[in-house]
């Protein structure tokens, strides 16, 4: 018999308090998820199901165990277990946790377990005293632990390039670059944003602008798009300066990590770099709107215990973008969850 979850049962008939522990066993499922994807478990079922002990030894797992999170997991609609068969598949959010999948969330399950886990159990003392639990958990600032090895800069570039193209890439898509000659990606990562948007935009040139041990990482994802002759990559803090004279600024999915007031101090280094008229676009959830709402809220608990930023509504981008000198012009609501934010530089 093929079990796989809540799915036939219908939801509305549980009790709150069946739904709340759902909710408040959200740890476990988390560390079960953690555990699959780190043993490839759903890049060995890529071509079909397989006997749940075949499927342990490819991925390395004891089969008794295995075969207890199969079960569990199917009820979350990840695996496909045929328990007659003793045979295991991928349910239909399964392909999400291979590693070649279009819409990979692999290196999420890895960064947020081996980095947002751990903290997230100190949300209590931030509640009370506003410090990031990661800060108090991590000894220092998150950018600044994950700058100390390779590996974590690594394990966050490849996260943030899967939520790229799970998350980001309706509203990339989206961006009217018409008129654009030069781009600046603000705090751009691996090049991952600005070697797509260059692939489909011919005439465009631009710099990918991130900390030096992290757009170190840009190079070969620039090459093998083969957009490497029009974009460059420039290390730097975007609190000191950022490259200027680009007639347009992207800053995707950079504000929300930090407080008003550093937001403002980012903002006004764009502004002294960019020329009156230049555009700057914001890739940012805007609480309230989009067509994800949930996922802004979640990402918002994300900001509360990792850094010292938030989500915003779009008085609150209104009113950052104006302090720095930059016009709000418009929001335009991606079908993903994030919206494009359209500003411009206004004169001095
Ligand atoms: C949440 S990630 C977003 C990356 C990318 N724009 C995206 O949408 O996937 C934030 C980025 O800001 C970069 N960053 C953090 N502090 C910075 C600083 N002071 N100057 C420049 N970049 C910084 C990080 O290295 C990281 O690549």
């Amino acid at each position: 018999m093929l079990q796989n979850g809540p799915s036939s049962s219908a939801s509305g008939t549980r009790t709150p308090a069946v739904a709340m522990l759902r909710l408040l066993g959200g740890f476990q499922i988390s560390q079960a998820l953690y555990v699959v994807a780190r043993a490839g478990v759903a890049d060995h079922l890529a071509d079909g199901p397989r006997p749940v002990p075949e499927a342990a030894e490819a991925a390395g797992v004891r089969t008794d165990l295995l075969r207890r999170l199969v079960r569990s997991l199917a009820t979350e609609q990840v695996f496909d277990f045929d328990a007659d068969r003793d045979t295991v598949g991928l349910g239909p959010l399964g392909h999400t946790l291979r590693s070649d999948s279009g819409d990979s969330l692999r290196d999420v399950a890895l960064m947020w377990m081996d980095t947002h886990y751990r903290p997230f159990a100190g949300l209590w003392s931030t509640l009370h005293d506003g410090v990031p639990a990661a800060e108090r958990e991590l000894g220092k600032p998150f950018f600044d632990w994950i700058a100390e090895e390779p590996d974590r800069v690594a394990g966050f570039s490849a996260a943030m390039s899967d939520l790229m193209t799970t998350l980001r890439q309706d509203a990339l898509d989206s961006l009217d670059l018409s008129g654009v000659r030069h781009l600046v990606d603000i705090g751009g990562a691996d090049g991952t944003a600005l070697a797509d948007l260059a692939r489909r935009h011919e005439h465009l040139h631009g710099t990918v602008f991130d900390l030096p041990h992290v757009v170190e990482g840009a190079d070969p994802v620039l090459h093998k798009a083969g957009v490497a002759d029009r974009i460059g990559t420039q290390g730097g803090s975007f609190f000191e300066s950022v490259p200027d004279g680009a007639d347009a600024y992207l800053a995707c999915f950079i504000l929300h990590d930090w407080n008003d007031e550093q937001c403002a101090t980012i903002l006004d280094r764009i502004h002294r770099a960019a020329d009156p008229g230049a555009r700057l676009y914001l890739v940012e959830t805007v609480l309230g709107e989009g067509t994800a709402p949930e996922v802004a809220t979640l990402l918002d608990l994300t900001m509360m215990g990792m850094l010292d930023g938030r989500e915003r509504v779009r008085e609150d981008w209104r009113t950052l973008l104006s302090g720095a000198g930059f016009r709000l012009d418009r929001v335009v609501e991606t079908t993903g969850p994030m919206c494009v934010i359209e500003a411009t530089r206004t004169d001095d």
